[in-house]
């Protein structure tokens, strides 16, 4: 009897081990994509908050005139980004200000929109669902009420959140564990570098990688770490695209439909009723002139899917990119000194390009 003691407990605590591990939220879990690290526990959820954040998501009913949901500026099949236009249109035609950014590894960033105002995935929902250019709920209160009222919701939110139900932190919880579950990573780029994998890239990807790490600087600011990559320094830059643009007077190209573009006085459709048609960055939270033009570093995974490109979307192509920083940006006084002149030959350029791609 008393030998038999240790054999029991240890079969007990395995046992409970056992218990243990099948209980755990999915979402807790070690992200198990190779070159990515884990998902934030914070953000991660379980699979009934996923569902749920996932209905949300597509619902257009979420919007004050049943006509927007998230999904319609975060499209899935363009890189949860829209090509179409460079900058989004929002509430019944209105143009706002800035490039819907991909939701891509959204998960692992620390700063976010493009000046990097809001630090809280959950939180940040309530953005887009109150901007009056936007989804253009006037209050929380009256949204929750739909939700709680809602024969479909109810279930699922009672499921996801039992014993809370819809609230304004569940919405946002559930919405965020479904945007944390937009991973990107395990690629070819992962099994090459992370992998052992050399052939997984092509040698003129290979060469992007050098140059890109390299000769032109790009992974000074588009991190790439020993076990892992976010492809973003979790900060900001003057890489000079919004001083350009302002110095474009106020204009800008616009995508109206596929292969149709016009000048657009940003003025005359209704920008300066914002009261900030000029965007200048993280300078508008911290008022530091240092941040004037200063945008959030975004992550690269998938970034072919999500053109155009930069806060403005004012370049089409990956191509356009790789040209913008071969040129040194767009020279102003308080550019980053990482943004230079880099002399990049066709070959080099191509290369880079292609990196990007496999990303
Ligand atoms: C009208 C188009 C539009 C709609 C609808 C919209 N977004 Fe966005 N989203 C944008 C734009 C534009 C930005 C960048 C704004 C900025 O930086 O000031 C953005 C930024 C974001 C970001 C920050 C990403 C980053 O890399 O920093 C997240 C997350 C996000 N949106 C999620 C959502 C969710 C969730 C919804 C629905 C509740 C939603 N969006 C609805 C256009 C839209
Ligand atoms: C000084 C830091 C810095 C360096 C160096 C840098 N970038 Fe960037 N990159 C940024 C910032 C900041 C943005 C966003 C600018 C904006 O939104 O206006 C950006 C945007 C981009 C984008 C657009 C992504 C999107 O989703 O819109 C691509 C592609 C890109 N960079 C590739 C590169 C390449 C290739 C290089 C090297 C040739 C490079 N970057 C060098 C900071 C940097």
């Amino acid at each position: 009897m008393r030998r038999a003691a240790p054999a029991f407990r240890a079969n007990f605590l395995a046992l409970c081990l056992a218990l243990m591990l099948f209980a755990a939220p999915a979402g807790a879990q070690e992200s198990s994509l190779l070159g990515l690290p884990p998902v934030p526990a914070m953000v991660a959820g379980t699979s009934a908050m996923r569902r749920l954040g996932e209905k949300l998501f597509f619902d257009r009913g979420l919007s004050a005139n049943g006509t927007l949901s998230c999904a319609m500026c975060h499209i899935p099949a363009q890189g949860f980004a829209s090509n179409q236009s460079a900058l989004s249109i929002g509430m019944e035609g209105r143009l706002l200000r800035r490039n819907a950014p991909s939701l891509y590894n959204v998960a692992f960033k620390k700063f976010l929109f493009h000046d990097g105002r809001e630090t809280d995935l959950a939180a940040q929902v309530w953005g887009p669902l109150l901007a009056a250019d936007e989804m253009g709920n006037s209050g929380i209160g009256p949204l929750i009420a739909r939700l709680r009222a809602d024969a479909e919701y109810r279930p699922l939110f009672e499921a996801a959140f039992p014993e809370e139900g819809a609230t304004m932190m569940t919405l946002g919880r559930a919405i965020a564990a479904y945007e944390a579950a937009l991973l990107r990573g395990g690629g070819r780029f992962d099994r090459a570098v992370y992998g052992g994998e050399r052939s997984a890239l092509t040698p003129q990807e290979w060469k992007g990688y050098e140059i890109f790490t390299g000769k032109a600087g790009c992974a000074a600011c588009h991190l790439i770490g020993p076990e892992t990559a976010l492809f973003t320094d979790q900060s900001w830059h003057n890489t000079g695209v919004g001083f350009r643009s302002e110095a474009a007077g106020g204009k800008r190209l616009v995508q109206l439909a596929p292969g149709v573009f016009q000048n657009v006085d940003l003025a005359a459709v209704g920008l300066a009723k914002t009261g900030a048609p000029n965007d200048v960055g993280r300078f508008e939270i911290t008022n530091a002139p240092t941040d004037r033009w200063a945008y959030t570093t975004p992550m690269l995974r998938g970034v072919s899917e999500s053109l155009p490109y930069m806060h403005d979307g004012s370049l089409r192509t990956l191509a356009e990119v790789v040209e913008f920083y071969d040129g040194g940006g767009g020279a102003n006084p308080s550019l980053d000194p990482k943004i230079r002149p880099l002399e990049l030959t066709p070959n080099e350029k191509a290369a880079i390009v292609v990196f990007l791609e496999a990303l």
